[in-house]
């Protein structure tokens, strides 16, 4: 053996070495603290009816099981578990484990319609230094959420909504300023919304919407202006400011040009806004606009926003709006969602222009006359009852609630015309 040749054979089988050091590495199943910190977390599920953690064994793989994710590193840097909302078996039952902390490295958790996981804000979230998405929807948790909260200010996002969390927004949440997400709707907080919105530069997405929260809006949400594209408040119990003259609510957004809101709902508080607010009307990059049960009395014809053509959904049921919608109507091109139900509506139906976009038509409870139009065979849903219409109604798949309490509709499905 020349000594080249032993060289080559000593280098050729460190390489060799080497590799299988390599194949050692990527052949191992699992981080012990990860697949401990997981193994902790089935342990804590009581029921999995789809067999949603049937493939976490201990073990085996880790990063292979069932919404576990990792990086080069074989370390777990995400889980995304999703129930089956829509399934009565698609749920997960239990709590979450508070030795989910070992899996340390985690940056992103994503619990979502798991419907039956009980317990308070889970604190072991606290000792992942790495965690920056946070969503932990449509579960069952419950109570206050911590007061120091705000110690996780790394966090971009932060979803909880869909749970049963009650008490105030802590203030400490302030200390979130990467968040450029934040979901707390349809739970039970309370109290005033927090004035410290000033603390978000980053925020987009805002949405506290179906919780009892009192109070005014504070004015501190107008510092979102720059970046803010949604804001939800709707179903609470805001109220405008009262000024000095009495049985006269103000407009609760004297300065919130909130340029970039492309998306506003403020639904079903308490609020007497009269008209719909200015800023509203001059903005041209709304495409959903719901104010039902906001105190709006006006003419609809009156109303002229500066841009109606990309409105995609417009809600402004339970107010006292009268007049035509048919000029707004025609002003947009991809109307999806048309709302109106109770107010005092006064047109002919023949001239409303159903655009081909549109698939949810609610009119009710209005004065409209006319007939029922052909068009509306390519809606997906209707409500045209308790107006003044009159005529043979056309054959489609709506039922006869959508037509009731009319003048003088007949055909089916409501009863067959009279000839005179
Ligand atoms: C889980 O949720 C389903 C549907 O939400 C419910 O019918 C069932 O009773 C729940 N099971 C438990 C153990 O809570
Ligand atoms: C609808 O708009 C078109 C142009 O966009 C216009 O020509 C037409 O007269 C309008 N119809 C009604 C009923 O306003
Ligand atoms: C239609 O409108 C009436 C009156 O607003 C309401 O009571 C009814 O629930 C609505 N029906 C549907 C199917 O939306
Ligand atoms: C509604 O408009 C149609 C079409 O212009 C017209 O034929 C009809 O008479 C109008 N109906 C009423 C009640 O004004």
């Amino acid at each position: 053996m020349t000594p080249r040749y032993a060289m080559f054979l000593a280098f050729a089988s460190l390489l060799l070495f080497l590799y299988c050091k390599g194949c050692y590495v990527s052949a191992a199943t699992c981080h012990p603290d990860d697949e401990s910190g997981l193994l902790a977390f089935k342990a804590g599920i009581t029921e999995d009816p789809l067999g949603l953690l049937s493939n976490w064994k201990p073990g085996t793989e880790c990063c292979h099981w069932n919404g576990i994710s990792c990086l080069e590193d074989k370390r777990v840097r995400f889980i995304s578990l999703y129930g089956q909302p829509d399934n009565p078996k698609g749920y997960l039952s239990g709590t979450f484990s508070p030795l989910l902390s070992k899996v340390r490295n985690l940056r992103s958790i994503n619990f979502i319609d798991l419907r039956n996981m009980t317990g308070s804000f889970p604190k072991f979230v606290y000792h992942l230094p790495r965690l920056i998405f946070l969503h932990i929807e449509n579960c069952k948790l419950s109570g206050p959420l911590p007061t120091d909260i705000g110690r996780l200010s790394n966090l971009n996002e932060l979803g909880l909504k869909g749970n049963r969390f009650s008490g105030p927004i802590p203030n400490s949440l302030r200390n979130m300023k990467e968040l450029t997400q934040l979901h707390l709707g349809g739970n039970r907080f309370s109290g005033e919304i927090p004035n410290f919105w000033d603390s978000f530069p980053n925020l987009v997405y805002l949405q506290l919407q179906n919780n009892k929260f009192s109070g005014g809006i504070p004015t501190s949400i107008a510092s979102l202006a720059p970046k803010l594209g949604n804001l939800e408040l709707n179903n609470n119990q805001l109220s405008g400011k009262i000024p000095e003259s009495m049985n006269k609510l103000v407009d609760p957004f004297p300065d919130l040009a909130i340029e970039r809101i492309a998306s506003l709902d403020l639904s079903y508080n308490k609020f007497k806004l009269g008209k719909i607010p200015k800023w509203v009307s001059s903005s041209t990059v709304i495409n959903s606009l719901k104010l039902a049960g906001c105190g709006i009395k006006m003419r609809l014809d009156d109303w002229k926003p500066s841009w109606t053509l990309y409105y995609n959904f417009i809600d402004l049921s339970d107010n006292e709006i009268s007049g035509s919608v048919v000029n707004l109507v025609n002003g947009t091109e991809r109307l999806e969602g048309f709302w109106m139900s109770g107010n005092q509506l006064k047109f002919n139906l023949s001239d409303f222009k159903m655009h081909e976009s549109l698939k949810n038509l609610d009119l009710s409870r209005n004065q409209v006359f006319g007939s029922v139009p052909q068009s509306i065979v390519g809606l997906e849903k209707l409500n045209l009852s308790y107006n003044r219409l009159c005529g043979k109604i056309p054959m489609s798949k709506f039922p006869a609630a959508a037509f009731v309490g009319n003048a003088c509709l007949c055909g089916s499905p409501l009863p067959a015309c009279r000839r005179q």
